[in-house]
């Protein structure tokens, strides 16, 4: 049998903007895993199943008054998507196909289905495929299985930056900026997927983090879990017609996760705790722009409050609910904080940082 998990996700900063290529966000993986084991089937059958995922209702809306499902809310079309791309490289490579059980359990989401907001669909994405790896004996290296995650991804949700895929693959803390995206849709659909993903992606870098011994990374969490990709698309939507205004709030953030990345590389915890506090005042302008809630009621209070407690902080991914980040220089005392947070029934998610052990 194969068993392979795959961490969840925090965003640090870089939020938003991390969907354009060339615009940088900070990631970390966290000790909260998606696992999934593959078993031979008997016969010429396979099955794929999660306790976790089989009562999920399945959304819909309607399109042009048609009833159209909502596949980037269940996480059996980001399994499908992944096992298609990786069986596609198995085939292209000459590897023969088998029939299989495959199994996922979720401790990224709970038996409703609710999330904490640590990327979950990502992950089961990412465990998919390093199963898959295992199972066919494909060799892969990490960026070549961040690349067909990435894609199966993309063939789900259609939009975001897949930062979420590269911390879930390569773990630790890490600066990531996304790949071209048109450059990559215009090869998908005409190149076979062993050579695509063996080619350079346009503006695509992955860079492991230094952590500074001083720094504590604190998390909350809200609740109210928000759908990331409805929420990308909505700033998408209401940028349209503020183009000069997004552009400088782009340039603003590069600019800050930049000196934020540089305080990482030179232990500078409070070069950090600077550009956290910027980025969040960033991410409030968004919302001003495009009126889009990142920051909820309850985010503000999270972050308001571990700011009097001498943390920086912000909400992380998408917002609109979910978990709030707070760096805080490692002698400050924490409890104060968390029972400030108990008190205003903010959880403290205690997670940790997850390194792999493969490679990277
Ligand atoms: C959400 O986790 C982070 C966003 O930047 C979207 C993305 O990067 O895909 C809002």
């Amino acid at each position: 049998m194969i068993e392979v998990s795959a961490p969840g996700k925090l965003y640090i900063a870089g939020e938003y903007a991390v969907v354009e290529p060339g615009h940088p966000a900070i990631i970390v993986a966290v000790d909260q895993f998606i696992t999934v084991t593959i078993e031979h089937a008997i016969g010429s059958k396979g099955s794929i199943q999660s306790q976790q995922y089989s009562d999920l209702p399945i959304k819909w809306s309607r399109r042009k008054g048609e009833l159209v499902l909502d596949h980037r809310e269940n996480p059996f079309h980001y399994i499908l998507a992944a096992i298609r791309l990786t069986e596609r490289y198995a085939k292209e490579t000459n590897h023969p196909l088998h029939f299989y059980d495959l199994k996922v359990t979720s401790e990224l989401d709970n038996s409703n289905g609710r999330k904490y907001g640590l990327g979950s669909s990502g992950a089961v994405t990412v465990a998919t495929v390093k199963a898959l790896n295992a199972y066919y004996h494909l060799d892969l290296d990490l960026l070549t299985q961040f690349k067909l995650a990435a894609l199966a991804h993309l063939d789900v949700q259609g939009n975001g930056s897949c930062g979420d895929i590269a911390a879930s693959c390569f773990g630790g803390w890490i600066a990531f900026s996304t790949f071209d995206h048109q450059w990559v849709i215009e090869r998908y659909g005409n190149l076979p997927i062993s050579e695509l993903v063996k080619m350079d992606w346009p503006g695509l870098a992955i860079r492991p983090l230094p952590v500074p011994d001083k720094l504590r990374l604190l998390i909350g969490w809200t609740g109210s879990p928000a759908s990331t990709s409805d929420l990308v698309d909505q700033v998408h939507q209401s940028k349209k017609g503020r183009l000069q205004d997004y552009q400088t709030f782009l340039t603003q953030s590069k600019d800050c996760v930049e000196k934020m990345i540089a305080g990482f590389e030179t232990g500078n915890v409070s070069q950090i705790k600077q550009m956290l506090s910027l980025n969040r005042q960033l991410l409030n302008e968004l919302t001003s722009m495009t009126g889009v809630i990142i920051e909820t009621p309850a985010l503000k209070v999270l972050c308001d409050l571990a700011e009097n407690y001498g943390g920086a902080a912000k909400s992380s991914g998408a917002g609109g609910g979910d978990c709030g980040i707070v760096i805080v220089d490692q002698k400050t005392g924490i409890l104060p904080l968390m029972s400030a947070w108990e008190k205003a029934e903010i959880t403290p998610l205690p997670l940790h940082v997850y390194q792999c052990q493969e490679e990277r």
